[in-house]
């Protein structure tokens, strides 16, 4: 496990976006994992500039993303389907055919996440999977349990997630209460993986999650088990290490 301590949440966003863009340019074509979140929102805006100015290329890119809420349809503006776009997949050159979120208000779950867990498996697995992480260590919406999940599936959020994410809705009670994620099997398949977290909120998690034990109760915890994993900090979530 690589850590890349920065000075602030620009600079992390900017490493990150770096490690992104080597990954495109030296990959192609390449199928990223993507988050959505604060964390990564200034990642996903230096992708866009350097983009415009011809820096990187999403012609050749595929992209899947972590997770989606439950009942939500990708025109909704609270889904995840439509943070992507309006972050990223409007601003740069990929085709939309090649952008994937989990289907969140399809008629049966279950096969959603069957066919989507498929869908990666066919791509050949992650080049490079980007993950944000929860305040309890959850990544993906993958959340503290007994186990380690395999695959994509139906998860219920805890009310530490839905009182984490209720900043982003009218109200805590239209968050809504299931998910669908990438298990950590399918996150844990990606070649290599790009972890960013800033801010002091999270520092006590990173130390949990990547000193501390390896056990599902801190879901993000498995990563010290990847032979590949980057974690971009800036110094505040890097402040108990
Ligand atoms: C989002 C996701 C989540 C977030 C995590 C951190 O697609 O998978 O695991 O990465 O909740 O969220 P922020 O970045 O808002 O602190």
């Amino acid at each position: 496990m690589r850590f890349i301590i920065t000075d602030s949440y620009e600079a992390m966003s900017r490493s990150a976006a770096d490690i992104i863009e080597a990954q495109i340019n030296e990959d192609s074509p390449c199928t990223l994992g993507l988050a959505t979140g604060s964390t990564p929102i200034g990642t996903y805006q230096f992708l866009v500039e350097d983009c415009r100015q011809g820096k990187v290329s999403f012609a050749n890119v595929e992209t899947y993303n972590l997770d989606e809420y439950c009942g939500l349809s990708p025109e909704s503006p609270d889904s995840y389907h439509y943070f992507m776009n309006a972050n990223l997949f409007d601003f740069v050159d990929i085709d939309k055919a090649n952008t994937h979120v989990p289907e969140g208000d399809g008629s049966d779950a279950e096969a959603s996440c069957e066919a989507y867990e498929q869908a990666i498996e066919d791509a050949g697995w992650m080049d490079l999977q980007l993950l944000g992480l929860g305040n309890n260590g959850h990544i993906g919406f993958n959340e503290p349990a007994a186990d380690f999940p395999v695959s994509t599936h139906i998860v219920r959020l805890t009310e530490s997630t839905i009182d984490a994410n209720s900043r982003l809705f009218e109200s805590a009670d239209d968050v809504p209460r299931e998910a669908i994620t990438m298990g950590i099997g399918t996150i844990m398949k990606a070649r290599k993986i790009l972890v960013v977290a800033n801010g002091v909120g999270k520092a006590a998690i990173v130390k949990e999650a990547f000193l501390g034990p390896v056990t599902p109760e801190v879901p993000a915890s498995v990563l010290q088990l990847h032979p590949d994993v980057t974690v971009v900090l800036d110094r505040e979530a890097a402040s108990q290490l």
